[in-house]
Parts: structure tokens; C-alpha cells; sequence
């Protein structure tokens, strides 16, 4: 397994890391990611692997991704060192047929384990190859404005999916499925794993409030363009509230346009359109 180290895998998930600490999203070892691999992607790897490696109980069983290969960010690894040291801060790992452990095939080199967050991360997984087989990414940050949106605006996912909607034009095409919140919850727990997991069921990303954003996926860009979607929108919320607040916006009536344009079906009861 040594060579994974050179795999597009690991170089991808180097960049986006650094993206994102670059962003200011990731202070210390603030948010983490899993990215599901495929199969046939670890398998030219695991020529002349002696499956010589750490084993890691859960605290729970996931029979669902029973054998399936992950690439995870470890707990208390900080993002501005991943890319340095991917070895250190990431892991391949695969889920026991069983379900109630995972085996360390490459990387954690110093002891490390997945994220705290782990629960949540299989939880979403399960979820969202339920509604789409293609969904491989989970990401989970520490994005600033979205933090501080969860602050100044009411907690409703209804009103405050229509808020950002009506931020960026655009932001209603990315996430037309709208944002789940859940109360704020002890992170790295299966209770919010779970609250976060039922959101799963309806939408792609999901806020903590005072915490973060949990985004879901086919790949990293998708998954990350959507977390940086909802950011920028939380971002210009930020300078519209400093600004004093809204003089006009977007009508429901418009984003209705907007979704018929871009053939997108906006969480159904959302809109409020020919309504007096
Ligand atoms: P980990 O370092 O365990 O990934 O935790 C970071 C975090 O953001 C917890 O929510
Ligand atoms: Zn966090």
C-alpha cells in the first residue's frame, strides 16, 4: 500500500484540504471529510498487501458499508498540514465485513484514527447512497459566515433555506433541495450523527448551528462547490445585515423562473408562488 500515497486519491483530497484551510474554514484540526473509494480504484494498490494493520472498533455497527474502502481525515489532524504530510493526517481505511470495526490499510502512520466525526460521516453515507448510488463525499467544515449566520438568523430550514436563495441568483440551482439545521447537539456523537442523517434524507447539506456545515456528494469538487456556495451566500447575508439590512431581493415568483430556466425542482412547499 505504500504507493497510495501517490494515488490521485490522496492528491486530491492534499488540494481540497488545502483549499479549504485557505478559506479559513478549517482552524486547527476544525471540520473532516470521508470519500468512499470504489473498489477497483484501491485494488491496483493492494498488489502484494499482507493485510498487516491496525484494527479500530465502532462505537456502532454499519453492516451497509460492510468491506467498503474510505479515505478519512483523522481526528485532532490539523488541515494545514495535510498536504505536507498526508501519511500523518490521512487514512485508507475498510469497514469489517461485519460492520463493528474498521481495518487502517495506509496512512495514520503515527497512531491516528478517523475523525471524531466518523459517526455522523457512515450515518450520511448510508443515507445518501440510499436516495443517490453515485454519492461518495462527505465534508464537513468550519465555514465562517455560515457560522455566523446560525447566530443572527432564526433556526427554521425553511426560512433559512429562502434567505440564502435569495442571496446569490444562482444559489437556488446549487442546492435546490434546500439546507436541513438540527439543534445544536455534543459533536462527535451518534445523537448527532443520527439528527444529521435523517436531514440526509431529503437534502444535501446539513448546519450545526454555532458549529458548521455538513455537505454531501458525488465527488470533492460537487461537494465542496456546494458547501462554498452556501458560504458565499451566508458571506453577502453578512455585509447585507452589516449594511442595515434588505431594501429589495428576489421574489419567490422569480426563483420559481429561476428553477423552471435551469430545470430544477425547488424543495416542494418552499415557494410561496401566486399567493397574495
Ligand atoms: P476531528 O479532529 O475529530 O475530525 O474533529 C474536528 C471537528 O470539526 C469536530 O466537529
Ligand atoms: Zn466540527
Amino acid at each position: 500500500m505504500e504507493k497510495f500515497i501517490d494515488s490521485p486519491m490522496v492528491k486530491s483530497l492534499c488540494n481540497i484540504t488545502n483549499v479549504m484551510y485557505n478559506k479559513g474554514w478549517d482552524e486547527r484540526n476544525g471540520g473532516n471529510i470521508s470519500w468512499i473509494i470504489d473498489d477497483d480504484k484501491v485494488a491496483p494498490f493492494l498488489d502484494g498487501f499482507t493485510g498487516n494493520t491496525r484494527n479500530i472498533a465502532l462505537p456502532f455497527t454499519v453492516e451497509a458499508l460492510a468491506q467498503r474502502y474510505l479515505l478519512v481525515t483523522g481526528t485532532g489532524k490539523y488541515f494545514k498540514n495535510i498536504k505536507a504530510d498526508p501519511q500523518d493526517t490521512l487514512g485508507l481505511i475498510q469497514i469489517a465485513a461485519d460492520g463493528k470495526s474498521y481495518d487502517i490499510l495506509w496512512g495514520f502512520v503515527n497512531g491516528a484514527h478517523a475523525t471524531s466525526e466518523l459517526p455522523t460521516h457512515l450515518m450520511n453515507h448510508i443515507q445518501r447512497l440510499a436516495v443517490d448510488e453515485n454519492h461518495r463525499v462527505i465534508m464537513h467544515c468550519h465555514a465562517t459566515h455560515t457560522i455566523a449566520m446560525t447566530f443572527a438568523h432564526e433556526l427554521d430550514e425553511k426560512a433559512l433555506t429562502k434567505t440564502l436563495w435569495k442571496m446569490c441568483t444562482e444559489c437556488l440551482v446549487v442546492f435546490p433541495d434546500g439546507i436541513g439545521v438540527i439543534p445544536w447537539v455534543v459533536p462527535g456523537t451518534e445523537e448527532i450523527g443520527q439528527l444529521t442523517a435523517e436531514k440526509m434524507t431529503y437534502c444535501r447539506s446539513v448546519l450545526w448551528p454555532f458549529h458548521g456545515v455538513f455537505g454531501a456528494g458525488q465527488d470533492l469538487d460537487e461537494t465542496f462547490g456546494l458547501i462554498e456556495t452556501i458560504e458565499k451566500a451566508a458571506e453577502v447575508y453578512t455585509y447585507v445585515q452589516a449594511q442595515g439590512g434588505t431594501k429589495q431581493e428576489i421574489s419567490d415568483e422569480q426563483l420559481s423562473a429561476l428553477a423552471q430556466g435551469f430545470n430544477v425542482e425547488p424543495k416542494a412547499g418552499y415557494l410561496e408562488v401566486g399567493v397574495k
